[in-house]
C-alpha cells in the first residue's frame, strides 16, 4: 500500500463515514480490512476499505458479486459505500465478519494443516464453488489466504476482487490472476473456466497439506518463467512431493486436480468433492507447537524416533500412548536396532502411513 495513504493511518476508534473501526484485520496493496460497527444499524461488519486509483464502479464490481451471493461456503457481501477521505473516494464493503479469520490461523508450527482439516475444508470450498459457477461466477483466486473460517468452523470463500462472470460456463479472460496459482490453461490461452477454479482448489490443498509456503518457495527458487513452465508440463507437483502422512488417494485427486490436460482434470467443483466425499481416515499427524511430530489415532498418540549408531547404522523406536491411561508402549513391528537408513526410512514411512489409515 501506498504510504502516504490515509487508510494506512487509520486508528482504532476512528469514525469512518457510519462506521466505527474497531481493529484491523487484514490488509494488502487492494486498501485494508477493518472489524467495524455499522452505527446506523448498530451492526458489526468486516468492512474492506479500497484505495482510490481506478474508477468507483471497478471497485464497486465486488460488491456487486459478494451482494447477490447467498451460501454457507460463500462469505456474503451486506452493502458498499463511496465515501470522501481527504481528496479521494473510498469505496467501502460491508460483509459478515468471521473472527477466526483464514484457515492459514489453523497451521501448525510447520505451516501445514491436519488431513482431516484439509478435506473438510476442501469439501466446504468446492461447496462453495459449485454454488458460483451454479450462478455463473469463476472464483479465480482460491488460495488459503481467501477462505475464512466461518461460524461452524466451516471453509467459506472470500474476495471477490477478480472473479471472472460468464454465461453458461464459457470461458472468459481473467481480469488478473495470482502468480503461484496460475493455472496452464491461464498461461497458454489466457483464459479461465470453472476447471481453473478446481486446479487452484488442488494447489490450495496441496499447500494446506504441505506446507501453506512450499509454491511461494519454489517460485521464488524456480523464477516465473520456469515456474510456469513446471505448471504448464505437469511438473509443478508429484506425488513424490507429499509427506508420508498424505494418503496416496488424495495426492491422485490433488493430482487430478492440477492436471494441465483439461481432459484429465475434474471436470467440476461436483465432480471433485464427490472424490472427497470418499475420503475418510482415522489418524493424523502434526507437528505440536514444541516442535515434535505426532500421530493422532482414537485415543492413541504416536511418535517414532531414528537413533544414529556407529557406522551408519540406526535403531528406530515407535511408540504409541494412551492418552486416557497414559500408558506408553512400543509398537513392535515398527521398532529396529542396527538397520541401514534405508530400512529406517521405509519402516518409518509404514508407521506414519499405519497411524493414518488405521494401525
Ligand atoms: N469477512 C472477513 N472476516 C474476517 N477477516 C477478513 C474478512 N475479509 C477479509 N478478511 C481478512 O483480510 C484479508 C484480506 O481480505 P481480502 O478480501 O482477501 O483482500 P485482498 O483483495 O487484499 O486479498 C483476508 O486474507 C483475511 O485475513
Ligand atoms: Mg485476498
Amino acid at each position: 500500500m501506498v504510504q502516504s495513504s490515509p487508510i494506512s493511518k487509520l486508528l482504532p476508534g476512528t469514525q469512518l463515514y457510519k462506521y466505527n473501526l474497531k481493529h484491523r484485520v487484514g490488509g494488502g496493496s487492494f486498501g485494508e480490512v477493518w472489524f467495524a460497527e455499522d452505527q446506523a444499524v448498530g451492526q458489526n461488519y468486516a468492512i474492506k476499505i479500497l484505495e482510490p486509483g481506478t474508477p468507483i464502479h471497478h471497485r464497486l464490481r465486488e460488491a456487486h458479486i459478494g451482494h447477490v451471493l447467498e451460501h454457507s461456503n460463500v462469505v456474503r457481501v451486506h452493502q458498499a459505500d463511496v465515501t470522501r477521505l481527504g481528496n479521494n473516494d473510498y469505496v467501502i464493503i460491508a460483509m459478515d465478519y468471521m473472527p477466526t479469520g483464514p484457515v492459514t490461523k489453523l497451521a501448525n508450527p510447520s505451516l501445514f494443516l491436519t488431513l482431516p482439516e484439509v478435506i473438510r475444508i476442501g469439501k466446504d470450498i468446492l461447496r462453495g464453488l459449485e454454488y458460483l459457477h451454479g450462478h455463473d461466477f469463476f472464483h479465480n483466486d482460491v488460495k488459503p489466504e481467501n477462505i475464512l473460517i466461518g461460524p461452524h468452523g466451516q471453509g467459506m470463500l472470500t474476495d471477490y476482487g477478480i472473479v471472472g462472470i460468464t454465461q453458461d460456463g464459457a470461458p472468459v479472460p481473467p481480469q488478473t490472476f495470482y502468480k503461484i496459482h496460475a493455472a496452464p490453461e491461464v498461461l497458454n490461452a489466457n483464459a479461465i473456466t470453472a476447471q481453473t477454479d478446481v486446479f487452484q482448489t488442488g494447489l490450495t490443498l496441496f499447500r494446506m497439506l504441505v506446507g501453506l509456503d512450499t509454491l511461494r518457495q519454489k517460485f521464488t527458487a524456480l523464477g516465473e518463467k520456469a515456474y510456469y513452465n513446471a505448471v504448464v508440463q505437469a511438473n509443478l507437483i508429484s506425488a513424490s512431493d507429499f509427506p508420508a502422512y498424505v494418503p496416496n488417494r488424495l495426492r491422485r485427486a490433488i493430482l487430478k486436480a492440477v492436471h494441465p490436460d483439461l481432459a484429465m482434470r475434474f471436470s467440476s467443483a461436483l465432480e471433485m468433492r464427490r472424490e472427497l466425499e470418499k475420503l475418510s481416515y482415522p489418524g493424523y499427524w502434526t507437528i505440536e507447537p514444541n516442535g515434535d511430530f505426532v500421530g493422532y489415532n482414537g485415543s492413541y498418540w504416536y511418535r517414532y524416533n531414528q537413533k544414529r549408531k556407529a557406522s551408519k547404522r540406526y535403531d528406530v523406536t515407535a511408540v504409541k500412548k494412551n492418552q486416557t491411561s497414559g500408558r506408553v508402549t512400543r509398537c513392535t513391528s515398527y521398532c529396529h536396532s542396527n538397520v541401514t537408513n534405508a530400512v529406517a526410512k521405509k519402516s518409518i514411512e509404514k508407521f506414519v502411513k499405519a497411524v493414518v489409515e488405521g494401525i
